[in-house]
């Protein structure tokens, strides 16, 4: 029998044994795949568990005889959810299963959308505009899951007008768009810098999706990756300039790995720009990276610039 998990975590899948020891929960036995939209979700899952784990934009092809979801409001935004269910629903597995974070009738609502008409296939994908100084706006399209989606990050922006004030004239430069979402900082910055080359990196499935599709929409050339520790080694020390816009859920922990891809992927003199709504967290952080910090304000946001040491650190 095969099933097809989707929406779980390495967590959900562990059972805790007496003497403190994990194991994978009865209930997940079988030929079972686990689906994640972060690759960072795909590893921690590889990691714990004899469960194979795929990490894709997209619900991989059956036939399916179980689809298990877990889902809720804490869990993925509500457009998300519609939006897997649908896949689910066009994958026709022979049972659903719905296992559901939340209220009963926030379950039986969000059932009956996907009901309603199984005949009608949604479009959740969003057109949306966002522009720096100087240049005519970019029109960008996000898809349920990617940052950001339906609107543009107002840290993202003032990133974005900042890199790209700080470089206007400095071209042809190599530019690393870490956490890129759907390449809101690093198109913006192209399109107002010429002779940028950008490479971009996320760990979302859907937000490489979204950046692969701007980029194809904006006629630009980039590298997408999708990655959770940093770009490949082979980038190491061949990038002008940096920039990322952390997520700071996890405290600084994604912070720290961003600022440790940036200071390997820069060349020595090599700027990394980050950005966050109060630097008196984030500088001490960047501060353990780099020789010393400047901290420009923009929108309402901090951006935190450093320059890599010119000679080995
Ligand atoms: C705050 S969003 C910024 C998106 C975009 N740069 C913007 O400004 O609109 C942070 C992004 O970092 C990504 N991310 C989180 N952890 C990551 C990791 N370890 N490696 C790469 N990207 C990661 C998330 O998927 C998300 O797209």
């Amino acid at each position: 029998m095969k099933t097809l998990l989707v929406g779980y975590r390495a967590q959900d899948l562990f059972e805790r044994g007496r003497r403190g020891k994990t194991s994978t929960a009865a209930w997940v036995d079988g030929d079972v795949t686990c689906h994640t939209l972060d690759i960072y979700h795909r590893h921690a899952i590889e990691k714990a568990h004899h469960v194979k784990a795929v990490c894709s934009a997209h619900l991989p092809e059956g036939p399916w005889d179980v689809v298990k979801f877990k889902t809720g409001p804490k869990l993925m935004s509500g457009e998300l959810a519609l939006d897997l269910l649908q896949e689910i629903h066009l994958l026709k597995p022979r049972r659903f299963e719905l296992d559901y974070e939340g209220r009963e009738r926030d379950r039986n609502d969000l059932l009956a959308k996907i009901k309603d008409d199984p005949a009608r296939v949604r479009d959740f994908s969003a057109k949306w505009k966002a522009s720096v100084p100087g240049i005519a706006p970019l029109e960008f399209t996000s898809v349920p899951g990617c940052f950001c989606h339906r609107r543009r990050d107002e840290g993202g922006l003032a990133l974005a007008e900042v890199v790209s004030r700080e470089l206007r004239g400095k071209g042809p430069l190599r530019l690393l768009d870490m956490g890129c979402g759907c390449g809101l900082v690093g198109f913006l910055v192209a399109a107002a810098v010429p002779g940028v080359s950008l490479v971009m990196v996320d760990s979302h499935a859907r937000a490489v999706e979204a950046a692969n599709m701007n980029a194809r929409n904006f006629g630009v050339e980039a590298e997408v990756i999708l990655a959770d520790g940093g770009t490949p080694a082979r980038m190491d020390g061949t990038f002008d300039v940096f920039a990322g816009n952390p997520p700071y859920y996890s405290d600084y922990r994604i912070a720290e790995i961003f600022l440790e891809t940036a200071r390997r992927a820069l060349k020595p003199g090599g700027v990394c720009y980050t950005v966050v709504k109060n630097e008196a967290g984030l500088k001490p952080v960047q501060d353990r990276y780099f020789p010393s910090t400047e901290v420009l304000h923009r929108r309402g946001y901090a951006v935190l610039k450093s320059v890599r040491a010119a000679s080995a650190e």
